[in-house]
């Protein structure tokens, strides 16, 4: 199955997911990366691994939808079936998410439906929780809100400082995405409602 990444920093879930396909623990190709920011270090992960990129700024478009019918051209030339989003920081339009409903999954560093938004780890660890997470969502129409697929939950312990929770955080997240690829990859996940039955 060919699948598609989009990006727009660090890149660390996109090398995890590279990493796992290539010890065959995922049965798909990248056959796309997808970046809105042109330095954005995935880029480097990705041409590493001889995955093929694709950069469009946003500035080029006059609306959000123009630009998604941009990237899905690319998309469907490479007869995408999943989009992975691993730290794209731009907002999908309606018109994207209608195409490829049940289709496009992301990964948020909290335990939705709490501390949506960009700050998921800090809200969590700002607010004293005990605990919080990390959650791989189908993406609807709303921020951070889709049909929950996988999620862990991650202890705030009294010594761990905001960077020593980012540090645990990505640890699960590095596992955590890769497992829900490979069950959608596999055909297991079925989506009724905001509900999704994992095949078993
Ligand atoms: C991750 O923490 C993810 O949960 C959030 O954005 C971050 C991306 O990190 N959506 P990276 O670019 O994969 O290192």
């Amino acid at each position: 199955m060919n699948i598609a990444v989009f990006v727009s920093g660090n890149g660390t879930n996109l090398q995890a997911i590279i990493d796992a396909i290539s010890r065959g623990e995922i049965k798909a190709k990248i056959a796309l990366v997808v970046s809105d920011n042109k330095d954005a270090y995935a880029l480097v992960r990705a041409k590493k691994a001889n995955v093929e990129t694709f950069i469009l700024s946003a500035k080029d478009f006059k609306s959000r939808e123009d630009y998604d019918k941009e990237i899905i051209k690319e998309l469907e030339k490479r007869n995408v079936r999943l989009v992975v989003l691993a730290g794209f920081m731009r907002l999908l339009s309606p018109y994207f998410v209608r195409q490829y409903k049940n289709k496009i999954m992301n990964i948020h560093p909290a335990l939705l439906p709490s501390f949506k938004g960009t700050h998921g780890i800090k809200d969590a660890f700002e607010c004293g929780m005990e605990m919080t997470g990390v959650t791989v969502h189908f993406v609807d129409e709303e921020l951070d809100h889709g049909p929950i697929i996988l999620q862990e939950t991650v202890s705030i312990d009294g010594d761990d400082t905001l960077e020593t929770l980012e540090e645990k955080i990505h640890k699960v997240e590095h596992k955590l995405y890769p497992k829900a690829i490979r069950l959608f990859v596999e055909g297991k996940l079925k989506v009724e409602g905001r509900k999704v039955s994992r095949g078993g």
